[in-house]
């Protein structure tokens, strides 16, 4: 963990050390000037640095007999977003680290007087120590190149200090998601997942966590026939998950989080071509955000009961793999008819839902990367968010954009379920091209039936394919934020 440390007052770092400035642009001259001299302002001025968001502008000058690395960073003319926020933290620490200095001072007071000080200084936090995020597991020692950042002092006001230590729990519990994602098939099995439930349930056990695994034989006797069809194509043991959290005082009541957890998806029979079968080991990048947030959840400890339930399966060819055509039975007993092998997500899912639902959850949640028409509609950074509760979608919504996730509603428009129609099943489990993302929603629709619902298609943010925000190529740890910013405040 770093050492974060708020003040208001002007400090200089300690030793060789790197100042990070937020600049606006409204007083982005004058303010250099002021501060840097008049020379070090027409540099910036001439590097065409204004102050905008995004905007970065570095020098190395001599204060007070040391060495200082200066970075100054745009923030544009208006209060920056939430994203904004998380990104300019995290690109404080980053440069810190290219410095190779130990000690970060980021100077926000440019940004004055915050409206919620704590969430603000919450988003810094979650910045800054994401900022240290590396994946270096199978990196040689000489390849490594841990974070150099130890501490940071923060200038501005002091009261968002407030925010540090929950920022911190919930960039752990974002980097624990990145590490799942990030982690190879090989590794990241269904027992791996399992396995990192039990470390999560025995240190969090006197937080009230517990946990129950579901074996092969335990889902059979629950009729999870859709779910365990998937796992038959693996030589992985199917693992049904189910993480579970109780606050010591009242509950508001009890949220469900299902995820998805494929930890490969090679199509199936429905076979993936090798480009589109590259990056997923992240197939079950639902699985990994629903239980790292539950771990977070109990270390806040949130107002709710909160039950993390994860069916995690490989799903993969063999001779015992299941078929196009085959016809299974769901454990609500409805049937599905598989007209492609690589519409597995909703088929585990399907069956985790209605055990979620026999919990008679206040709340119903599923996160799964589910589809690539997602991606196409909604871009590679943006996630899916589909209901029929009009008032639990904005909440969730709501929570998302306070922490800067990037999500947006689509549509569950009934006409479309005709395209899951099938001749001698209750439905099929694909529809059309046309609305990939909105069919795979019906299906899971009728998986979900007088429950309060919400379901988030996480197939682009999940990964990211080159840095963006506050992550690098790889795992992102979407939407642990969310979910925990929706815990602590819906
Ligand atoms: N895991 C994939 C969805 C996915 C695609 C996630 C790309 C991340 C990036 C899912 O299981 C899948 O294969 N979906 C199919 C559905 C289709 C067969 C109806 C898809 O999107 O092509
Ligand atoms: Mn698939
Ligand atoms: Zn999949």
């Amino acid at each position: 963990m770093l050492s974060i440390e708020w003040t208001s007052q002007e400090a200089a770092g300690a030793g060789h050390h790197l100042l990070a400035v937020a600049v606006a642009s409204s007083d982005s001259g004058p303010a250099i000037e002021r501060r840097f001299g008049a020379p070090l302002a027409r540099a910036a001025q001439a590097a065409r640095f204004r102050g905008e968001p995004g905007e970065k502008f570095s020098f190395l000058r001599e204060h007070q007999g040391e060495p200082q690395q200066v970075l100054l960073l745009g923030t544009g003319a208006s209060a920056p977003s939430a994203a904004a926020v998380r990104a300019l933290a995290f690109d404080a620490v980053r440069a810190g680290s290219a410095a190779g200095v130990a000690e970060v001072v980021l100077d926000l007071r440019a940004l004055g007087s915050q409206s919620e000080p704590v969430h603000f200084g919450e988003l810094v936090a979650q910045g800054l120590q994401l900022g240290t995020y590396r994946y270096d597991r199978y990196l040689s020692e000489a390849k490594r190149k841990p974070s150099t950042v130890q501490r940071v002092r923060v200038l501005g006001e002091a009261a968002s200090g407030e925010g540090t230590s929950r920022g911190q729990i919930v960039a752990a519990s974002v980097a624990r998601a990145r590490d799942l994602v990030n982690g190879p098939a090989n590794l990241v099995t269904p027992s791996y997942l399992a396995d990192v439930a039990r470390e999560i349930a025995d240190n969090l056990a006197d937080r009230g966590v517990r946990l129950t695994v579901l074996e092969r034989e335990d889902c059979e006797k629950l009729g999870m026939g859709c779910y365990l069809a998937v796992a038959r194509g693996s030589a992985q043991r199917p693992k049904f998950i189910h993480l579970q959290y109780t606050p010591k005082g009242n509950s508001k009541g009890r949220v469900c989080l299902v995820g998805k957890g494929v930890t490969f998806d090679s199509g199936g029979l429905s076979l993936k071509p090798s480009d589109a079968m590259m990056d997923m080991k992240m197939d079950m990048g639902g699985a990994a955000a629903v239980l790292s947030a539950l771990e977070a959840a109990a270390k806040l400890g949130v107002p709710w009961e909160v039950h993390a339930i994860v069916p995690a399966t490989e799903n993969m060819i063999g001779g015992d793999a299941y078929r196009l055509g085959d016809v299974l039975t769901a454990s609500n007993g409805k049937t599905v008819e598989i007209n492609n092998t690589d519409a597995e997500g909703r088929l585990t899912l399907a069956d985790a839902l209605v055990y979620a639902g026999k919990l008679q959850p206040t709340y119903l949640f599923d996160f799964a990367t589910l589809t690539g028409a997602c991606i196409v509609a909604l871009g590679p950074h943006c996630a899916g968010v589909m209901s029929r509760d009009d008032e639990l979608a904005n909440l969730f919504t709501a929570a998302s954009q306070r922490v800067g996730e990037e999500m947006w509603r689509l549509p569950l428009p009934e006409p479309l379920k005709e395209q899951l129609k099938s001749p001698i099943a209750d439905m099929r489990n694909t529809g059309e091209r046309y609305g990939g993302a909105i069919t795979a929603g019906l299906f899971l629709s009728e998986f979900t039936a007088g429950q309060r619902w919400v379901h988030v298609d996480i197939a682009g943010p999940a990964m990211v394919r080159k840095p963006f925000g506050v992550c690098d190529e790889g795992g992102s740890g979407f939407p642990v934020a969310t979910i925990l910013e929706f815990l602590s405040r819906a």
